[in-house]
This record gives structure tokens, C-alpha cells and sequence, in this order.
């Protein structure tokens, strides 16, 4: 085990530095502090060769000026609250609408372009805080963060999330990198593999807001609850589809009960590569890439073409501060909040 600090660029004046935690196997997982990002995931394909399965950037400048939000850390409220608008206790909370004008999405970026101080943490962890002034972007609270990354020897990337604000307010942290098990260099994703134990999703609107239902997946092409390629039902003539332009979903975990548990399971169809997928939070957005273009340069000096990659990032339900009958996302004054996902690789 050992971790390397260098310097990646500088932000604003300040200097960025990204860490790189190397396990016994020498797999290598690096996280720069503009975002909490998690910015390269290194490690052996089934013949043994050394890739990189996360599709972002691979300069600050890139990660500043080009980045749809590869490998941050998203918060204060991941996803989308409709309107921008909430009530707590019988006061609106008007946030930041930085999607089409209507819509916060992620936040509206506070948590993903921040600076982050990253210190080592322990031989394998790295830690990362975080305060996020009360009003930020329309949120209530100063919310003190932090998130820590640690690569085990038996290739389990764990990424543990707290946050406690000094106001009653909403939470919702997840991590959303963008991976393709093949490798960033390697073509689209549709071919590989992916079971997700949900047995309902979050049906959306034509501006990606939840309705409100909860659909059973059964005889739909959200049904992944046994394994089938990602692009097996994606163009199939389904309304969900049509709204997300593909998978751009949450999808309800079964039987979520807060604990550490499997979620999905994703499988590299040319690397061999298996990413399991372990989360304590009740949904996961399954995002297949689907407004990504290719005019965008990133890693390597390529473009980042539609469905090169996916993400799975967990959470609770988007838009759940307008509905309070969903796991739930408010939290007291001084309540601390605690997420935790695991990404563990296997071939
Ligand atoms: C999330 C959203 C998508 C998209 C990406 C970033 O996954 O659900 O709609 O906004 O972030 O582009």
C-alpha cells in the first residue's frame, strides 16, 4: 500500500493535488481535489494488461472547462429537484435551476467544482472536507463534508460519505463516475453486461422529472434484475426511453434497508473485467452516456462519444425533497448523514 501526492494543476490561485493510492495487486485508483474526482481507476484486464476504465479527463483544464460532472463528487441534492423549489418545515427553498432554466440539477455544481483538501487518511484512504456556506446555490446550512476513498488489497474502491449541516436541510451525495470496463479507450458499453436487484424505477417526464410513480420493472426494458447488455432493450419504442434518450434513471433497490448490500453488478464484455456494486442508499441512476457527443475532448485526446461509458450513481430518489412518502432526505440541525458505496473488481 502506499499513496503519492503530486500536483495536478492549480484552481483559482490554489494548488490542486491528486493522490494515488496503490493496492498490493497494483491497481491504482487517483482522486484530484477540484471535486472530490475520482479521476483514473487503474487495473489488469484478463490478460493482464494495465487500463483505465473511467472515461473523463485527464487534465485540470479539462475537468474545469469540458467536464459533465466525470468522476465528481455531486451534492448538496445529486439529481434533480423539480422547479429548484422545496419547503422544510413550511419554508420554500428556491436553489439553483441550472438545467433548461427549471430544473437544479446536482445542485447546480457547488459540490463537484469546489475545492476539496485532500489528506492521507490511513496507508490506503485518502480523505477529502469540504464546507459548503449556509445559502450556497439556495440551500440552507453550512454543511461540513467529507468523503473518503480507500482501495483495498482485494480490489474494493470504497467511497464513505458524511455531512452535518447547522440547519434542518436536504442531502443526497453520490459519486458519478462515468465507467467503461473495457477500458476509456474502447468503444461503447452496450455490450456489457449489467444486473441491478431493483424491482421498480422512478418514471420521469419529458424533462427527466419524477412523476411520482414507481413502476414495476416486469416486462419492460428496465428490467435488469437478471443480467442482460446494456444495450439489449435500450432502443426499444418505450416512453421511458424516449424521455431519458436511453437509461438516465433511478432505479428502486429491493428490499433497501439502509445496510451495506449488492446493488449491481456490471460486467466488461471484452476485459473480463466485474464491478460489483455495494450501496447503503435505497436508488441508483443507471446514466448510459446519452448526451454525450463526441465533441467533447477528454482522456488520451479523444472525444467522449455517446454510451462510451455508464454511471451508476447511488442515491435517494430524485426529486425526493418534493416527496416525503420516498426514503426519506431531510436531516435536523446537527444530524449526521452517512452514505456509503463500494466498487469491488474482480475478473
Ligand atoms: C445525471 C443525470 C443525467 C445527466 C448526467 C450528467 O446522470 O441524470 O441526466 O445530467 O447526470 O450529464
Amino acid at each position: 500500500m502506499a499513496i503519492e501526492k503530486n500536483i495536478y494543476g492549480v484552481m483559482n490561485g490554489k494548488d490542486v493535488y491528486a493522490f494515488i493510492i496503490t493496492n498490493a495487486k497494483g491497481t491504482k485508483a487517483q482522486i484530484i481535489e477540484k471535486g472530490a474526482t475520482l479521476d483514473k481507476l487503474l487495473l489488469a484486464d484478463k490478460n493482464g494488461e494495465i487500463i483505465d476504465i473511467l472515461v473523463g479527463h485527464d487534465t485540470l483544464d479539462g475537468h474545469i472547462n469540458r467536464s459533465d460532472y466525470q468522476g465528481v463528487v455531486v451534492g448538496q441534492y445529486a439529481n434533480r429537484i423539480k422547479n429548484g423549489a422545496f419547503c422544510i418545515d413550511g419554508v420554500e427553498y428556491n436553489v439553483t435551476k441550472n438545467e433548461k432554466g427549471i430544473t437544479c440539477l446536482h445542485g447546480g455544481g457547488e459540490y463537484s467544482s469546489a475545492h476539496w483538501k485532500g489528506e492521507e487518511a490511513g496507508s490506503n484512504s485518502v480523505c477529502f472536507s469540504y464546507t459548503s456556506p449556509d445559502g450556497k446555490e439556495g440551500f440552507p446550512g453550512n454543511v461540513q463534508l467529507k468523503v473518503t476513498y480507500t482501495l483495498d488489497d482485494c480490489d474494493c474502491l470504497s467511497i464513505d460519505y458524511s455531512a452535518i449541516s447547522d440547519r434542518k436541510t436536504v442531502i443526497n451525495l453520490t459519486n458519478h463516475a462515468y465507467f467503461n470496463l473495457n477500458g476509456y479507450n474502447n468503444g461503447d458499453v452496450l455490450n456489457h453486461l449489467l444486473q441491478i436487484d431493483a424491482d421498480r424505477f422512478t418514471a420521469i417526464d419529458e424533462n427527466s422529472i419524477p412523476t411520482g410513480e414507481l413502476p414495476s420493472v416486469e416486462g419492460t426494458p428496465f428490467d435488469f434484475r437478471k443480467e442482460k447488455t446494456i444495450g439489449k432493450d435500450i432502443e426499444e419504442d418505450f416512453v421511458q426511453l424516449k424521455n431519458g434518450m436511453g437509461y438516465d434513471h433511478n432505479f428502486c433497490i429491493t428490499d433497501y434497508d439502509g445496510t451495506l448490500k449488492t446493488i449491481a453488478i456490471a460486467k466488461g464484455d471484452k476485459s473480463g473485467i466485474v464491478m460489483e456494486v455495494k450501496s447503503t442508499e435505497p436508488g441508483v441512476q443507471l446514466y448510459t452516456g446519452n448526451f454525450l457527443d463526441g465533441s467533447v475532448i477528454g482522456k488520451g485526446q479523444l472525444p467522449i462519444n455517446k454510451r462510451s461509458a455508464f454511471c451508476l450513481e447511488t442515491q435517494v430518489y430524485p426529486d425526493s425533497p418534493n416527496h416525503p412518502e420516498w426514503p426519506r432526505c431531510i436531516y435536523e440541525a446537527n444530524e449526521e448523514y452517512k452514505s456509503k458505496t463500494v466498487f469491488c473488481f474482480s475478473k
